[in-house]
């Protein structure tokens, strides 16, 4: 059996094979979109070992991952021939049709684009910041949301900034950013607005001002608390500035700070993970999200990891997953996600939304939206991205339909990783595959739901294959 992806990426179902859909895309009826899913499943296998090919689901599309550069592949048309009136007409008659009620949008990803500088490991749609051309972005962001307002019932539970890195902005266009969103739409039912955040990229003031205007979780990426790792990830950031910047963010008044950290690093040691994950758990923040390293089709580190120049021990990394799970647990936080672990109270809203397959809308360039059975995704490009919501046009790139096949498909991989467990009837038909689990020790029967045991959540990909 293959070990879990701990990991944080995740591909397009589209990518899987699963293609009982139909993309449209200029030029008519996308069929061949297919094929092209075909091909991209295809390239995938060398990078895919901890991946499972199911795990190709769509998982990323509502949180910060949606916005892979890998989504690319699947938008290949120059032009969208959807409006975003279109997609939401669409989409409520497919919901009339397919198994979820008719809603209103409750959660929101905004996609800030732009880096300081460009990590080699990341496949997120990013660009080096240019502040030349940010201001008319943030402008074009406030133009697709008030486009959605006017098509979409928008009544957010949740928001979630992310990147890029949305604190590269500067404080007069966080400043215009989030008075706009605050304009346009209504917040009465707002929990949860999230930004992320690079260590450096936070000043005191930037932080009043998030705190001032509503954000009220942090998302800060830190990576490591090691020194010469983080060289080899090519931040911009040391540990004691990651610290610093935790530290500031506490001061400035939030109470719900996020930290990213990733394992499975060129060179990393046992003990260099120990320590990070101690000195973390020293922070004290409510949640963290640790990410085995992925090595992403168009980064620097795939080009090196296909060369032999960096590698990757699988033994290391599910050694690396379990001290998480087992520091981590004993430090009292409850590992809710294979990624995510949180203090009693601070599981983030927005991705338990997303995991539970709710409807959202994405705004912002390469931003994906699913609402009932339709998904669409934004041009990946922020010029053309802000240069045609601008001139009143749609930001769609490409639309998909799902099948309930493929919503099932989604269902079951998305709860199988989170302490919830898949819902016993989403597998009612293999009973023999879910005994013989149970049997194995990998997966317990709780509340009428199949959940990961321990032994269970390094295999969990193998484990989701087999039921699909
Ligand atoms: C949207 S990304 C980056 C957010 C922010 N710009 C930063 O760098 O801290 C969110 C998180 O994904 C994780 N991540 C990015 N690339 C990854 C990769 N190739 N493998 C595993 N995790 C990755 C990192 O932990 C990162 O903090
Ligand atoms: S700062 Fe974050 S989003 Fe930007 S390149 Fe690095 S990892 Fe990717």
């Amino acid at each position: 059996m293959r070990r879990t992806s701990c990991a944080f990426t995740r591909k397009s179902v589209i990518a899987s094979g699963l293609c009982a859909t139909k993309t449209t895309e200029e030029g008519g009826a996308g069929e061949g979109a297919c094929a092209k899913a075909e091909a991209m499943a295809q390239k995938k296998t060398a990078a895919t070992f901890r991946i499972g090919k199911f795990l190709a689901v769509a998982t990323d599309f509502m949180s910060n991952g949606a916005n892979n550069n890998r989504a690319k592949a699947i938008v290949t048309a120059e032009a969208a021939t959807c409006s975003i009136k279109e997609a939401a007409v669409a989409a409520a008659s497919s919901r009339l049709t397919g198994s979820t009620p008719a809603g209103t949008i409750r959660h929101l990803y905004v996609h800030i684009p732009f880096c300081a500088r460009i990590c080699p490991y990341c496949a997120f749609y990013k660009d080096l910041l240019d502040r030349s051309q940010t201001e008319r972005f943030c402008e074009g962001i406030l133009q697709e949301v008030q486009q959605c307002a006017a098509n979409f019932d928008i009544v957010p539970r949740t928001i979630f900034l992310g990147g890029g890195t949305p604190t590269a902005l500067t404080i007069a266009q966080l400043e215009s950013l989030l008075r706009g969103l605050q304009q346009q739409l209504d917040l009465s039912e707002l929990t949860e607005w999230t930004i992320e955040a690079n260590p450096g990229s936070v000043s005191a003031r930037k932080a009043a001002l998030l705190f001032k205007f509503g954000v009220n979780r942090i998302s800060l990426g830190v990576q490591s608390l090691d020194d010469a790792l983080l060289k080899t990830l090519g931040r911009d950031h040391n540990a004691h500035q990651a610290e610093e910047s935790f530290r500031l963010l506490r001061d400035a008044g939030f109470s719900n700070i996020n930290v990213d950290l990733m394992f499975g690093l060129p060179g990393q040691t046992a003990g260099q993970w120990e320590v990070t994950l101690k000195k973390t758990i020293q922070l004290q923040p409510q949640h963290i999200s640790a990410y085995c390293l992925t090595y992403e089709e168009d980064t620097e580190f795939f080009l090196r990891h296909s060369r032999g120049e960096l590698r990757s021990n699988a033994d290391l990394e599910a050694e690396f997953f379990e001290l998480a799970m087992s520091l981590l647990e004993e430090a009292g936080y409850e590992q809710y996600e294979i990624s995510n672990y949180t203090r009693r109270g601070y599981a983030s809203t927005h991705n338990r939304a997303y995991w539970a397959g709710e409807d959202y809308l994405g705004i912002g360039p390469s931003a994906f939206s699913t609402f009932g059975m339709r998904r669409w995704q934004n041009v990946p490009d922020y010029r053309e991205y802000t240069d045609r919501v601008l001139a009143g046009r749609s930001a769609i790139k490409s639309t998909e339909e799902l099948t309930p096949e493929m919503k099932h498909i989604e269902k079951i991989a998305l709860s199988l990783r989170t302490s919830d467990g898949i819902p016993a009837n989403l597998v009612a038909a293999q009973s023999a595959r879910t005994d013989e689990f149970v049997r194995l020790g990998l997966l317990r029967r709780s509340n009428g739901n199949f959940i990961l045991t321990r032994a269970g959540k390094s295999l969990a990909d193998s484990i989701a294959e087999a039921f699909i």
